[in-house]
């Protein structure tokens, strides 16, 4: 499987509970690598921009108010098929249908307070990167 890179942000229900290192530890522990990172206040403008392809979603006012609660971590995750392993470590978009041992499971308060957000395919990884990145603030 070729070496990919995915769009990971940590959600402010995980930076207020303070969960930003041991989130990191999963992606490390099952073999991604974090080339980028940095910590962010969205603004409303940025966090309507990164969901517009949810604006005609009943849940898209809320998902972008919450979103800008607090601060959140962007980061890059390298890896083999990097994409659908994040995914993976992840775990389903609401916690109640999410496997053991993912983050959502073991962190999530509910289907909007999910913790973390994953790119769901190359392409649109690509586009979410550059959204957050300039090329040079990813070393890989
Ligand atoms: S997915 O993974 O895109 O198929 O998931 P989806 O169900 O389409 O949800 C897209 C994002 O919207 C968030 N979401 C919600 N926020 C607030 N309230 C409700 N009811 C709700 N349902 C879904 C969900 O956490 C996804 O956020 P991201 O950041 O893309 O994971």
């Amino acid at each position: 499987m070729a070496t990919e890179r995915t769009l990971s942000i940590i959600k402010p229900d995980a930076t207020r509970r303070n969960l930003t290192g041991k989130i990191n530890a999963k992606f490390e522990e099952q073999g991604l690598r974090i080339v980028a990172q940095k910590r962010i206040k969205l603004t409303k403008e940025q966090a309507e921009g990164f969901y517009a392809v949810h604006k005609e979603r009943p849940f898209f006012n809320d998902l972008v108010a919450f979103m800008i609660t607090g601060p959140v971590v962007v980061q890059v995750l390298e890896g083999e098929g990097a994409v659908a392993k994040n995914r993976e470590i992840m775990g389903a978009t609401n916690p109640a249908n999410a496997a053991p041992g993912t983050i959502r499971k073991e962190f999530a308060e509910s289907i909007e307070a999910n913790s973390v957000h994953g790119s769901d395919s190359a392409e649109n990884a690509a586009t979410e990167i550059a959204f957050f990145f300039k090329p040079e603030e990813i070393v890989g």
